[in-house]
């Protein structure tokens, strides 16, 4: 029989992890089948329990989910339970698995795609939430000199830094609001705010971008309003989160069944698309 993946998410129509996964499958000749479940806002645990009762083996989890997902699972991954938050579950005879994939898209995407060493580098991470958070293991594990976390509410920025200050290993790791920046410069300025959704750009002073710099954003799709700043404060490179979200899918791939999808391809169909 056909194994059964799904995203499950709300709204789930946009997404583009039917198209990544199938391309995935066929390229690793997997007999399987990935659809969309729309789950209503009330309603995900119900949901997930249906498509398991249904003959489901995993599913990826999208906004606004991640956080009842790392509550649903019986067994988490280190690096969810550091995230606080889930992205892929793995159903089997033995419960719910939980487990995070964010983080190391976006190390897999900005080092394998982008081709940037992270090591001993300057590095900006703009936002304190969710998505900041799910990245920041992964970040301070490539061992860059510096990791500046800016928010908005440099409240929230300060407590992040605080937490994992333990996990920070040689790095220098710092917090504050968006104003504090003036006068530094960084290598990389990642955008994990939620600012590009509202078609808004983080009010950052100028100056920030170091020469030969990349602006990353997280959001994928289109050039945000955090990329055209960048690009007018003269960063050198732009790169939107497309790439982060096939290196996620295809690390979800890899836990669920146990192979691992080349990615190029995929990518390259969406970026022509
Ligand atoms: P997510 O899971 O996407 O991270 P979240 O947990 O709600 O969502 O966090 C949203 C993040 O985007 C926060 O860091 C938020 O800043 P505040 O902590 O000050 O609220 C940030 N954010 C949202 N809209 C923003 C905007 N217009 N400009 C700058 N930052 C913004």
């Amino acid at each position: 029989m056909t194994d059964r993946y799904a995203v499950i998410g709300h709204p789930v129509a946009h997404s583009k992890s039917p198209q990544i996964h199938t391309v995935f499958a066929g390229l690793t000749l997997q007999d399987m089948r990935y659809e969309a479940i729309l789950a209503p806002l009330d309603g995900f645990a119900e949901s997930v329990r249906a498509f398991i009762a249904a003959g489901g083996r995993g599913m990826n989890v999208t906004v606004p989910f991640k956080l009842e997902a790392y509550e649903l699972a019986g067994t988490r991954s280190p690096r969810a339970e550091v995230a606080k938050a889930v992205n892929t579950l793995v159903f089997s005879a033995t419960g719910i698995h939980g487990d995070n994939t964010d983080g190391l898209g976006l190390v897999a995407d900005l080092t394998r795609n982008l081709g940037i060493r992270l090591a001993g580098r300057r590095l900006l991470l703009l936002g304190a939430g969710g998505a900041a958070r799910g990245v920041l293991l992964p970040l301070l594990e490539q061992k860059p000199a510096v990791l500046h976390l800016a928010n908005r509410t440099a409240s929230k920025a300060l407590a992040l830094r605080d937490e994992f200050a333990p996990l920070a290993g040689g790095c220098v790791l710092s917090a504050g609001g968006f104003a504090e920046l003036a006068g530094r410069q960084f290598d990389l300025v990642i955008n994990a705010t939620a600012a590009s959704l509202a078609d808004e750009a983080p009010p950052l002073p100028a100056g920030l971008y170091a020469p030969g710099s990349l602006a990353y954003d997280m959001v994928y799709g289109k050039t945000t309003a955090f990329l055209a700043a960048a690009r007018a404060q003269g960063a050198a490179r732009l790169a939107d989160g497309l790439g982060m979200l096939v290196e996620q899918a295809a690390e979800s791939f890899f836990l669920w069944r146990g192979v691992r999808p080349p990615t190029a391809p995929v990518l390259a169909q969406l970026r022509e698309a």
